[in-house]
């Protein structure tokens, strides 16, 4: 089969294909003429996938609803061209922390769009978000109900986030919603929260239950245990639906994902959902640079690439899986264990991947890194941190340069 006719497994962009040369192609722009241009290794998304996923969203709720609101969880991608493209597709915006937040109003996002998250915000991360006029602050705890009532003005809208003690099927680490939790309040403290506000405006209850979830039947339940919970204008369901890592996940689709969300909501009771995977995982690759080949017979091979778990913690942290493909080159047998370039033997990016006789030189592709790759980016090594780039059209435009060696120095008071 020519490489141009192969279809790409449902990991890749949606705006991603063979070129006629059999190269990889993300927003029309082959990702080898990227990487000579931008270097290795680089972020590289296709914008109008991340466009057409906040769409999709729209529309799935739009068919269903005239109460709801798709908010992005902007851990995901944290990157102002982000928000800026997020905030233009008319979705709101859910921040972890003060920089969330500082980069948030830096991509556009009108603050009365903005929920802010966290569960442990400090007493600066409030008032910069009260002082910038943030729509909504997400309560966590008692202790944050006490910060709020000293320093927010009256009225200052608030949710409260619950756990309603649900476990979906996901990594331990990304589980929220069970009892045994450090977020949120307990569904039996609630009353008592309640109660403890005097000057905020409490607008409905927050939940969200972990991340990465294929299973939908959670949702549904979660829908029903907090409208049990009294009668609020707005609930937030969190977010969490999961994406395609490899070729064999089949996440359920948008329209499914909804309908869970919608299924045992009161009627008239506005909507929340709070995305982040979902609208950006499977709309960006990693490329790197394989520079080293070593076969050990008999037991394997490794390549090695100019990134590694700096760029990509997921593997470590998680166990994530992902696939792989040389970008000129797609599909292939020669089995090969993708190796990173820091000084750990447990920086491994993906064990046993089959690729096209991976040479030295070759441009390697790893697909859905879009999400919370970019985002815990760390210097391990002190390696400068690699640029984000989006495509479109057949123009790709730098969002996020390259860290520089004297980046790397630029905090240093000596
Ligand atoms: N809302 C809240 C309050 C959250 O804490 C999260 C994710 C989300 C929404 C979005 O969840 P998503 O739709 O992206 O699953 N670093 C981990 C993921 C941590 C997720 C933390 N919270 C990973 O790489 O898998």
């Amino acid at each position: 089969m020519p490489a141009a006719a192969r279809t790409l497994s449902h990991v890749y962009p949606a705006d991603a294909r063979l070129n006629d040369a059999g190269h990889l192609e993300v927003g029309g722009c082959d990702v080898l003429e990227i990487a000579r241009e931008f270097g290795t290794p680089a972020y590289v998304y296709a914008e109008n996938d991340i466009r057409a996923r906040a769409r999709e969203y729209l529309d799935s709720f739009r068919a269903r609803t005239d109460h709801f609101e798709v908010i992005y969880a902007s851990k995901a991608f944290p990157a102002t061209a982000a928000y800026r493209l997020f905030a233009d597709e008319g979705i709101s915006c859910d921040c972890a922390s003060g920089g969330e937040l500082h980069l948030a109003l830096r991509g556009g996002f009108a603050p009365e769009r903005i929920y802010l998250h966290g569960n442990n915000k400090t007493e600066a991360e409030l008032r910069y978000a009260i002082e910038r006029g943030v729509g909504t602050i997400v309560v966590d705890s008692f202790d944050e109900i006490e910060r709020l009532e000293r320093i927010a003005p009256e009225g200052q809208k608030v949710m409260l986030r619950v756990t309603p003690g649900i476990k979906p099927t996901t990594h331990s680490y990304i589980q929220t919603g069970q009892v045994d939790s450090k977020f949120g309040f307990s569904i039996e403290d609630v009353p008592r929260a309640i109660h403890k506000m005097k000057r905020l405006w409490l607008c409905g209850l927050h939940a969200h239950i972990g991340s990465q979830i294929f299973e939908l039947d959670v949702y549904e339940k979660l829908g029903e245990i907090l409208s049990r919970v009294g009668d609020w204008p707005k609930l937030n369901l969190g977010g969490g639906l999961g994406i395609a890592y490899t070729h064999e996940d089949q996440p359920p689709a948008v329209d499914a994902y909804v309908d869970a969300l919608l299924k045992n909501a009161p009627e008239n009771v506005t909507v929340l959902c709070e995305p982040g995977r979902s609208l950006v995982g499977n709309a960006g690759v990693s490329i790197y640079t394989i520079g080293t080949v070593k076969d050990i017979p008999g037991v394997r091979t490794y390549i090695a690439v100019d990134g590694g778990m700096a760029d990509n913690l997921r593997p470590m942290l998680y166990g994530a899986k992902y696939e792989a493909d040389v970008a000129a080159r797609f599909g292939g047998d020669r089995v090969v264990t993708v190796a990173g370039m820091h000084c750990e033997s447990g920086d491994i990016l993906i064990r046993d991947v089959a690729l096209d006789d991976p040479k030295v030189g070759d441009i390697l592709v790893i697909p859905a890194t879009g999400a919370y790759g970019h985002a815990m980016a760390n210097n391990y090594n002190a390696i400068p941190r690699p640029p984000v780039i989006f495509c479109r059209d057949g123009q790709a435009r730098v969002v996020v340069r390259r860290e520089t060696y004297e980046d790397l120095t630029a905090r240093d008071v000596l």
